[in-house]
């Protein structure tokens, strides 16, 4: 059911043990493209299966490491928006608050979250694509991609890329927190994804309330127990948290 903001303030007030699922959509006004939005969106640039993959790496590690290296800049320059900083302060109102997201672009930890479960990964960390070790820091000898100081194999982003695993701890966390809370937030994500997309379900089959917070309402679940607020996070989660 679409709910207007003070129905969600409500809910809001009487939750004790929240959790928060995001996709692109939270960070889109922060001038990051979302993947799915049609034209507009990243993929309107790329074929996913051409760059965020192993075997498009292990075929051509050069230019996979530089339409990174290129995100990563433009990434760089974004800046949190209202409603990532919304989402902090609600981390400090409510007595249990886990925020778990899709996106890779560290945009929540550089707001101000502080219990950020990351499922597909942080573009602003680097590991061996051999080891699977997070890397600090390389050699820079003018090859790309820089290699394993231990091991000498390519290093690469730390992110999730399709046909791979999520990474385990994460995701326990995450299964966790969705039988766990009481209130679901699902924020500007099409829910398309396995396994994040079942993240909100699985909350509500658990008992949850689940808000899905959106422009839009295609493609997303209804029935009792779900409710939708539509409209831009970046807008609505400052208000919400402002009469909450
Ligand atoms: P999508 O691009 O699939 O969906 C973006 C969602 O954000 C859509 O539902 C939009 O309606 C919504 N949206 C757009 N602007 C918004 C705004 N200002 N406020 C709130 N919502 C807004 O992105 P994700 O659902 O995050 O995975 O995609 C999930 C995963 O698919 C990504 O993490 C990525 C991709 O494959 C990997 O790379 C592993």
């Amino acid at each position: 059911m679409t709910l207007d903001l003070a129905g969600a303030a409500r809910l809001l007030r009487e939750a004790r043990n929240v959790g928060v699922l995001t996709g692109a959509g939270i960070s889109a006004e922060s001038g990051i493209p979302t993947f799915r939005e049609a034209m507009t969106g990243l993929w309107a640039t790329f074929d996913p299966e051409e760059l965020a993959t192993m075997e498009a790496f292990r075929r051509q590690p050069r230019m996979v490491w530089e339409w990174y290296a290129e995100r990563r800049k433009r990434i760089g320059e974004a800046r949190p928006n209202p409603g990532h900083l919304a989402l902090v302060e609600l981390e400090r109102r409510v007595g249990s608050f886990t925020l778990i997201t899709q996106n890779i672009d560290g945009l929540h930890q550089a707001a101000g979250s502080r219990n950020v479960v990351e499922l597909h990964g942080n573009i602003r960390r680097v590991k061996c694509a051999g080891e699977d070790t997070v890397v600090e820091r390389w050699d820079e000898t003018g090859e790309l991609p820089p290699r394993c100081a231990v091991c000498g194999d390519h290093l690469r982003p730390d992110v999730v890329w399709f046909g791979e695993l999520l990474p385990e701890a994460a995701l326990q966390r995450a299964w966790q927190v969705a039988e766990e809370c009481d209130l679901f937030l699902s924020i500007g994500t099409s829910n398309l994804v396995e396994p994040a997309a079942a993240l909100p379900w699985l909350a509500h089959r658990s008992g949850a309330t689940v808000l899905v917070i959106n422009p839009t309402t295609e493609g997303q679940r209804h029935g009792a127990g779900i409710h939708h607020l539509q409209g831009p996070a970046g807008e609505l989660l400052p208000a919400l948290v402002g009469v909450a």
